[in-house]
């Protein structure tokens, strides 16, 4: 399966959203990255439902929602209504997993895990096969711009040898300090879905960068 690319949001210029959101249609990414933040979960507020429902006017891509947000299920219709194809919670951040899970596929949106980079992915064990994707943090949530944690590259080959012993087919995300320096190794690790927000968004051609990153990757 070829490897996806999915530009966060966060990094865009929120005075010019729809012109990178554009820019995200027609350049090589496969998804949007949309972190939700809520200053409890994560020491920092980034936006919320009006300014997703703008983006989802315009994005003509696979809405991947990052949810760092306490008590998540108050909010799972919210998002399907929003348009959101997966919605991730924090392990961190549900009391019953599980449950949280089936109501996130009750609604036909697909069911994301992230991880803090201090969780084992062994936390995951029995939860795997109820999963369509794992996010991996690689820096601390809360933040774009952050430098990437080296661990990452473990929990990935324990997380992809976790899949591959089981039934799922369970896709695994790295979100945080991804560039053109730690792509091919993460992909190579059995990443199958790099988040990028500062190292597109902050690059002086953010169309090329993403071309650069898919080809890294390929
Ligand atoms: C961090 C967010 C990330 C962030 C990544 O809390 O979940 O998605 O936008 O940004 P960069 O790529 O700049 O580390
Ligand atoms: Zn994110």
């Amino acid at each position: 399966m070829s490897k996806l690319i999915a530009p966060s949001i966060l990094a865009a210029d929120f005075a010019n959203l729809q012109r990178d959101v554009e820019m995200v249609n027609a350049s090589q990414a496969d998804w949007f990255h949309i972190d939700i933040m809520d200053g409890v979960f994560v020491p920092n507020i980034s936006f919320g439902m009006p300014v997703l429902k703008a983006i989802a006017k315009h994005a003509q891509k696979t809405l991947d929602v990052h949810l760092m947000i306490v008590d998540p299920d108050r909010y799972i219709q919210t998002f399907a209504d929003l348009g959101a194809t997966i919605l991730t919670v924090h392990y961190e951040a549900c009391t019953h997993l599980h449950r949280t899970l089936q109501a996130i596929k009750a609604t036909g949106m697909q069911a994301g895990i992230a991880l803090n980079p201090h969780t084992p992915v062994s936390v995951l064990e029995d939860i795997i096969e109820d999963t369509d994707l794992v996010c991996l943090m690689s820096v601390n949530p809360g933040f774009g711009g952050q430098s990437f944690i080296e661990t990452t590259y473990k929990k990935v080959k324990q997380l992809r040898s976790m899949i591959d012993t089981s039934n799922s087919n369970c896709k695994i995300e790295i979100d945080g300090g991804v560039t053109d320096k730690n792509a091919k190794a993460l992909t190579d690790a059995g990443a199958d879905v790099l988040v990028a927000g500062s190292f597109v968004f902050r690059s002086e051609n953010p169309t090329q960068t993403i071309q650069n990153l898919k080809q890294i990757v390929d």
